[in-house]
């Protein structure tokens, strides 16, 4: 059997962030009165409502926290383009759908500590004028529903949540909402119309929900593990939270690593660290690192050297033409096949894709069958190009981000795994015929 996961507590010499992992250990903290031994609830009285909805937004502006759904959006200002006084309400919509690859970090936080995200939502909740708040989960996702609900039952039952809420006169519902499990509906716009009840299919911005979103209301979507950090930002300060990270992105984060590494799991470290020292934090990479998907399959793959260089913040994985994304990280050593771990992602994309636009749903699909035939030894001389063209084709020309995300990949690890491609392509003896894109069309076999 294998032993409890621990969280390190220190590394190299210095005490570890514990703001969002905080019950991840703790027996029962999912449960009202072991999290309220911890702590939990804590901001959530007159010191929070004696302060104006301008003071908060302005503490979490100064905190300067991102959002940790994908995109790193500055969370304050996100909550700063909400229109104020308006006739329709303002939704809060937490986004715990979860559906990029290699991520499963939100999912440890629903069944850990739920009351954290309560706690979240109320403050959020308050700074942005709200009065019912969604949580979308990911249908699938029964223990973590079960263990919201429970959650927001107690806090109903401890007057945390309802009318007068803590004996002010804040009012604030929470609603669960399960989604139908398609990774479209962790698209913010697609979230909205499958909560709607529509087709969980992604609008076209603008108008963003900031201004018309759930209901054609102003409607802020944040990510479970933003609303989480924003507790202990309100408790300590903004000063206090940026005491980690860099500049530009301070605070600590949740990172989900799985791959080859010793000790697989989700970690809260410092935004800053680097990937080395992560990877050493996780107990060690198993075998010669060859290449590290650095925050979620639609991230640009780093190679071994670029992996290297990288930090776990905003701007490094910039600067090398990726992203830190949803922070999950997959490293691969060199046993692995560049040319199988694409095949993987492409099947993904292709069969996610929502189908509304024609340059994703078609060149996802034919990036898709184009590389089966490539693995399958029927490759042809112009084929690793011809995938690399259409994902550039389809990178920015659709409604929504999911077509980038599905592109990057394609015309990354082709551009920093070519040789294995082309071995691939070399292995069909009729590799320099000429061939008709026919050969890739649904249902046509070479
Ligand atoms: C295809 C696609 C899938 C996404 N899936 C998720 C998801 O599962 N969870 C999430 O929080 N954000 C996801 N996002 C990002 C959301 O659209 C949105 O930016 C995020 O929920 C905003 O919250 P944040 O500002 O707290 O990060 C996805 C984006 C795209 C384009
Ligand atoms: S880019 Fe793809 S997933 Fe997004 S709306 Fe268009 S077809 Fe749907």
């Amino acid at each position: 059997m294998t032993a409890p996961f621990k969280h390190p507590t220190h590394w190299k010499g210095k005490e570890l962030p514990s703001v969002l992992r905080r019950l991840f250990e703790v027996p029962n903290g999912h449960t009202l009165d072991v999290a309220r031994k911890h702590g939990a609830y804590e901001t959530i009285g007159a010191s929070l409502f004696d302060q104006s909805q301008f003071e908060l937004i302005q503490t979490i502006m100064d905190s300067g926290l991102r959002g940790r759904g994908g995109a790193g959006f500055p969370t304050g200002m996100k909550w700063s383009f909400v229109p104020r006084g308006g006739a329709k309400p303002v939704y809060l919509v937490i986004n715990a759908d979860e559906g990029e690859p290699g991520t499963f970090k939100d999912r440890l936080c629903l069944t850990r500590d739920p009351h954290l995200l309560i706690e979240g939502c109320i403050i959020a909740g308050y700074a942005l004028g709200v009065r019912n708040c969604y949580i979308f989960v990911r249908g699938e996702m029964l223990p973590q529903i079960r263990a919201l609900n429970h959650a927001i039952g107690e806090a109903y039952a401890a007057g945390l949540l309802g009318e007068r809420i803590a004996g002010s006169r804040y009012a604030l519902d929470i609603h669960v909402h399960r989604g139908a499990g398609a990774y479209i509906c962790g698209e913010e716009t697609g979230l909205i119309n499958a909560l709607e009840g529509y087709k969980g299919q992604p609008r076209l911005k603008p108008p963003f929900p900031a201004i018309s979103g759930a209901f054609a209301s102003p409607t802020v979507v944040n990510n479970v593990e933003t609303i989480m950090a924003v507790p202990a930002i309100v408790k300590n300060g903004a000063k206090w939270y940026r005491q980690w990270g860099t500049e530009k992105s301070p605070g600590s984060k949740l990172f989900s690593i799985s791959g080859d590494i010793t000790n697989p799991g989700v970690y809260e470290v410092p935004l800053g660290m680097s990937y080395s020292d992560f990877f050493e934090l996780c107990g060690g990479l198993k075998g010669d690192l060859l290449g590290c998907i650095p925050g979620g399959s639609s991230a640009p793959v780093l190679t071994a050297d670029e992996t290297r260089k990288a930090t776990l913040d905003y701007e490094s994985l910039q600067a090398l033409k990726s992203m830190l994304g949803s922070g999950a990280i997959t490293p691969f050593n060199t046993t692995r096949d560049p040319v199988r771990i694409l095949q993987s992602i492409a099947r993904f994309y292709a069969h996610e894709s929502c189908g509304q636009c024609t340059p994703c749903r078609e060149g996802t699909g034919y990036v898709d069958r184009i590389l089966d035939a490539v693995v399958d030894g029927k490759g042809g001389a112009g084929d690793i190009d011809l995938m690399k063209d259409l994902a550039d084709r389809f990178e920015w020309t659709t409604i929504c981000a999911f077509a980038p995300g599905a592109a990057w990949p394609v015309q990354s690890f082709i551009t920093k795994f070519r040789s294995h491609f082309d071995a691939y392509v070399k292995r069909n003896p009729r590799w320099q015929e000429p061939r008709a894109l026919d050969a890739v069309r649904p249902g046509a076999f070479w």
